[in-house]
């Protein structure tokens, strides 16, 4: 079938042990799959359109009016899986193909977007490209952003020739609908094959540096240490306890941390470190960061060492519009497979175009819960399944008129 073998040639790019893919934004990969589902899109005859910040918009103008959108990413962390994003793009493909194969022309245009660095891996924050696309940050800010490795938005954009004339913010769409794996355990534990996305949780993504005194690790005796090292561990502790005590949906997550010099026998002068802390309560939230931000300052003082923060995103929670969700059902109703309505536990770009339009997402189960893994896998009658809920979602939209912006 069409959808599940560009599946397989978009994981052909940058393969990674286990069946996945390291195509992290901006990079030479992440460049090379662009140009591969761009080929597609004009295969199809899209107007394709990419904007300041490499955004790229595949539209089938087969009506007049502001288009219904899906889309998604097509980048990945590191040890990325192959469904992550890149099925909800190329099932936006197949929506439009297999319509245009059917003779059947919708009543406004339907539109395909691969958005820039929706993983954040590389660049903070995460969901930059659909983030800037509504006007939630800057141009010149997006490209001033730094990766990880050093290098600048802006430098990476050009090298992969992806820097595009049109302007953001872009044109509102009439609707956005993004169809995405679940990603987490919750739809498989419970028998559904589909998920109605009711929301996103919010996001809280720090970077803390603490600095110390590097010294001898068999001289120094621990009354007179100023160890990061030992302080990050202090951290990791206190965030798994803080999640425990606040119990489900709390989540908080120590993904990334360099140690300088890191060596055997040195006691580090640094400790870098990522914290990602998550809620779908916005209150908790700030509640799980003013703990935090106490407990750096107590610990910094216990140990002697300082601590700078700086915030690498900060999303609070999303409401889809409870019309979209209502349309969603209805399609998995209509499928006679019914729908769980369920929050997003991972961050997406439907959450930012909820600011502008309309929006909610469909999910389909991925096995076992395993996600930002190359074992990540869904089944391939649930992907087609998705792709047909998709299809019909987007003809139903394109036929709604939404008279408030309200969402619910
Ligand atoms: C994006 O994948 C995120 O939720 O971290
Ligand atoms: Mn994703
Ligand atoms: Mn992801």
């Amino acid at each position: 079938m069409r959808l599940l073998s560009r599946i397989a040639s978009l994981a052909d790019i940058s393969p990674i042990t286990g069946g996945g893919n390291c195509r992290l934004a901006l990079t030479p990969e992440d460049g090379h799959g662009r140009d591969l589902v761009v080929g597609w899109m004009r295969e199809l005859d899209l107007d394709v359109s990419i904007d300041v910040v490499g955004n790229i918009i595949g539209t089938w103008s087969c009506a007049s009016g502001s288009p219904v959108m899906t889309g998604s990413h097509i980048d990945t962390v590191r040890t990325g899986g192959r469904f992550d994003g890149n099925y909800g793009v190329l099932a936006g493909l197949e929506v439009i193909q297999s319509l245009k194969d059917a003779g059947i022309t919708p009543s406004r245009p339907l539109a395909v977007g691969i958005f820039t660095n929706e993983e954040g891996a590389r660049f903070a924050p995460d969901m930059l490209g659909s983030l800037v696309y509504v006007g939630g940050m800057s141009v010149e800010e997006a490209l001033d952003v730094v990766a990880i490795d050093g290098a600048r938005f802006a430098d990476e954009l050009q090298n992969i020739g992806y820097n595009g004339p049109n302007p953001c913010p872009g044109p509102t769409p009439h609707a956005f609908v993004e169809l995405h794996i679940e990603q987490g355990p919750v739809l498989e534990s419970i028998g559904y094959r589909l998920g109605t996305v009711t929301g996103v949780q919010g996001i809280s993504w720090q970077e803390l540096t603490i600095s110390g005194q590097s010294n001898h690790a068999g001289t120094t005796p621990m009354s007179m240490r100023k160890d990061p090292a030992y302080v990050a561990g202090r951290i990791m502790v206190f965030l798994r306890d803080l999640a425990t005590r606040y119990g489900a949906p709390q989540v908080c997550t120590v993904g990334k941390i360099d140690l300088v010099p890191n060596l055997v026998n040195v006691v580090p002068s640094t400790a870098t470190m990522t914290v990602d802390i998550r809620n779908t309560d916005e209150a908790t939230l700030q509640r799980a960061e003013t703990e935090l931000s106490d407990f750096l300052a107590l610990i910094s003082g216990e140990e002697n060492v300082s601590i700078s923060t700086r915030t690498l995103a900060r999303f609070e929670p999303v409401i889809f519009d409870e019309r979209v969700v209502g349309i969603i059902d209805n399609v998995c109703a209509s499928f006679d497979v019914p729908a769980h309505r369920l929050p997003s536990g991972a961050g997406h770009d439907a959450q930012m175009f909820a600011r502008v339009c309309p929006t909610a997402m469909i999910f389909v189960p991925s096995i076992k819960g395993i996600s930002h893994n190359p074992a990540e896998l869904t089944d391939d009658v649930d992907l087609t399944l998705g792709a047909d809920v998709l299809l019909h979602t987007m003809l139903r939209l394109a036929s709604t008129t939404f008279t408030t912006a309200s969402k619910s």
